[in-house]
């Protein structure tokens, strides 16, 4: 914590949406006192500020006014706004001694620069995990990369190891490739069993039922990822060198090149990463 800084720091979240809702609530369990919710205008944006401040026992606001007493400032707004909230709320009142955190993955704490040339120590505080509208889930076990000036970094690991997260050190120079990573770990991903629901189309299966019949064999494969490893996890034609089979694949998926080219490059990843047979094979057909 910030020198003379006693016990937990009083907390105010910027931002109330997907992150700001489910990290309010975590902190909240915690034992943290959320003193704000700080949107940026009235109307609903202020709307939202106000629902999640009832939530947790807080009080909304449309700026940052002189009488909240939080000593820790966490933005949850777009990464897109980040720098521009911080030039904002820097000249609203005092910065010495605050903490600001922000939660942006590929974004570094530079972001926050208005602040820090206010006195404020500030942080990166990124959690490997996904918020959705509706869905809230806990931040127990989540793994969270940070970077940052010491006194806020000291901080930002203290929070998340009483929320039951993981801290671990990134340098700023790997984070616009860590945020690629968990753009794949999960929005990628999502993209992926989109593009699945597509081909279950053309078997003659609707979205809804294809995400049905899905879920058993998602699940175990997830499961068989954890157990083992991508390559104890990887079954079907390629593992086995199906070349008659994967061109069958890429006959019928030309009427749908989005998800051919995505099976294509699936495939080409497959032959690079995981084990394979009839290596050579595949890789003419995928090249054709
Ligand atoms: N969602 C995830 O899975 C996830 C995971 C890890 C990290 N993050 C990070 O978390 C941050 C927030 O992402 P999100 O997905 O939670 O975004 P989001 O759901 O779009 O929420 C952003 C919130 O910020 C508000 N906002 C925008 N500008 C503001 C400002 N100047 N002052 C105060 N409030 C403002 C927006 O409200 P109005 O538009 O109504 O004003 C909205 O409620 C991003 O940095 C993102 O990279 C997200």
């Amino acid at each position: 914590m910030l020198p003379g800084m006693k016990g937990k720091p009083r907390i105010a979240i910027v931002g109330a949406g997907n992150l700001g809702c489910a990290l309010a609530i975590s902190l909240r369990k915690a034992g943290y006192t959320i003193e704000a919710v700080i949107a940026r205008s009235r109307g609903a944006s202020l709307k939202k500020a106000q629902r999640l401040a009832r939530e947790i026992g807080a009080r909304a606001f449309a700026s940052r006014p002189t009488s909240v007493r939080a000593d820790l400032y966490w933005f949850c707004v777009p990464d897109s706004q980040i720098a521009r909230a911080a030039r904002a709320l820097a000249e609203q009142g005092e910065w010495k001694e605050r903490i600001v955190l922000h939660s942006s993955g590929a974004l570094t704490s530079d972001e926050l620069a208005a602040l820090r040339g206010r006195g404020a120590a500030v942080a990166s505080v990124h959690p490997l995990m996904t918020f959705v509208r509706g869905s809230r889930p806990s931040l127990a076990g989540v793994p969270f990369a940070i970077e940052g000036d010491a006194a806020a970094v000291r901080a930002a690991r203290q929070i998340v190891s009483d929320v039951g997260g993981h801290a671990y050190s990134i340098h700023k120079a790997d984070k616009a490739a860590y945020h690629a990573w968990g753009t794949f770990a999960s929005p990628l991903f999502t993209a992926l069993l989109a593009t699945t629901e597509q081909v279950a189309g053309a078997a003659g299966v609707n979205r809804k039922a294809a995400r049905r019949r899905m879920m058993p064999i998602l699940l175990q494969t997830l499961a068989n990822y954890a157990a083992f490893d991508a390559a104890g996890a990887f079954s079907g034609p390629i593992v086995r060198g199906d070349v008659d089979t994967v061109k069958q694949h890429l006959r019928v998926l030309r009427d749908m090149p989005a998800a051919r080219e995505v099976y294509a490059a699936l495939a080409r990843a497959a032959l690079l990463y995981l084990p394979v047979k009839n290596r050579n094979s595949l890789k003419r057909i995928l090249a054709s």
